[in-house]
């Protein structure tokens, strides 16, 4: 029997596109109509704090329709995850809970989620899964005001210390539906590299920096991540 490998799994926007969730560069880099500028930095929020939990409303309420689910390659991951137990890293740069409704255990969101909001003043996190305005008190200082627990631009990720430790670890390193554009995530495939891991591109078409990779599969997530997942089994005897 073969070592079970160390697989540390990168997913974007891509994996959630089959579910019914908008991609963000497929669109003129406009998010909804929205520049970037617009509604996802620190700036945005302290310029016009109406627009950008508006913005973040509308895409939770999109999330909590009965329409959105989990699709199969979310599901995939899931079997993967079962079959390599702590072996297994999930990294998502998607605010979505796809993930975790398909049945997933660990991800680390390094971009924050958007059923979640949080203190501005400590940081604390609370579920959040109706609209909000900013106004309601915050229950753990009962003054400031909660804001979006998303990771904008220009802010610094979560959960960096695991994932270059996971990353340093890793046999396979696996991207899935992200463009590749967005530093730090852009770089992981250089750190998982420079570690020895095998690395595998699975998205729609090549990548930014799909040249970085040993292996590009190109097609659909509900169809290349299921098929891949089978390929990693049979060769592992997983
Ligand atoms: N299957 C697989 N890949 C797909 C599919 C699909 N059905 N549909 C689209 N894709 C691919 C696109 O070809 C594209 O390369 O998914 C990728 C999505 O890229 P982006 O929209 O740039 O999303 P992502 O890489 O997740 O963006 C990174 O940027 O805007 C910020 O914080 C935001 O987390 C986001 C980050």
């Amino acid at each position: 029997m073969n070592t079970p490998p160390r697989v540390v799994v990168l997913t974007g926007a891509g994996i959630s596109a089959e579910s019914g969730l908008k991609t963000f560069r497929d669109n003129n880099g406009l998010w909804e109509e929205h520049s970037v500028e617009d509604v996802a930095t620190p700036e945005a929020f302290a310029r016009n704090p109406e627009l950008v939990y508006r913005f973040y409303n509308e895409r939770r309420m999109q999330l909590t329709t009965d329409c959105v689910n989990p699709n199969a390659a979310h599901e995939a991951l899931v079997t993967l995850e079962r079959a390599l137990k702590d072996r297994f890293t999930l990294i998502t740069q998607n605010v979505d809970d796809l993930h975790e409704r398909a049945g997933s255990e660990r991800i680390l969101h390094m971009h924050g989620k958007l059923l979640s909001s949080r203190c501005v003043t400590t940081n604390k996190t609370f579920e959040c899964k109706i609209a909000f305005d900013g106004q309601t008190v915050c229950a753990c200082c009962n003054t400031a005001t909660l804001r979006p627990d998303i990771v904008w631009f220009g802010e610094m990720p979560l959960y960096m210390e695991e994932i270059s430790q996971d990353i340093a670890n890793a046999d396979i390193f696996l991207a899935i539906g992200t463009s590749g554009n967005v530093y730090p995530a852009a770089g992981f495939v250089i750190n998982a590299k420079d570690s020895g891991a095998q690395c595998i591109e699975l998205n729609l078409e090549p990548s930014a920096n799909n040249w970085l990779f040993d292996e590009s599969i190109s097609g659909n997530a509900t169809e290349i991540v299921p098929a891949f997942v089978t390929r990693l089994i049979k060769e592992y005897y997983l």
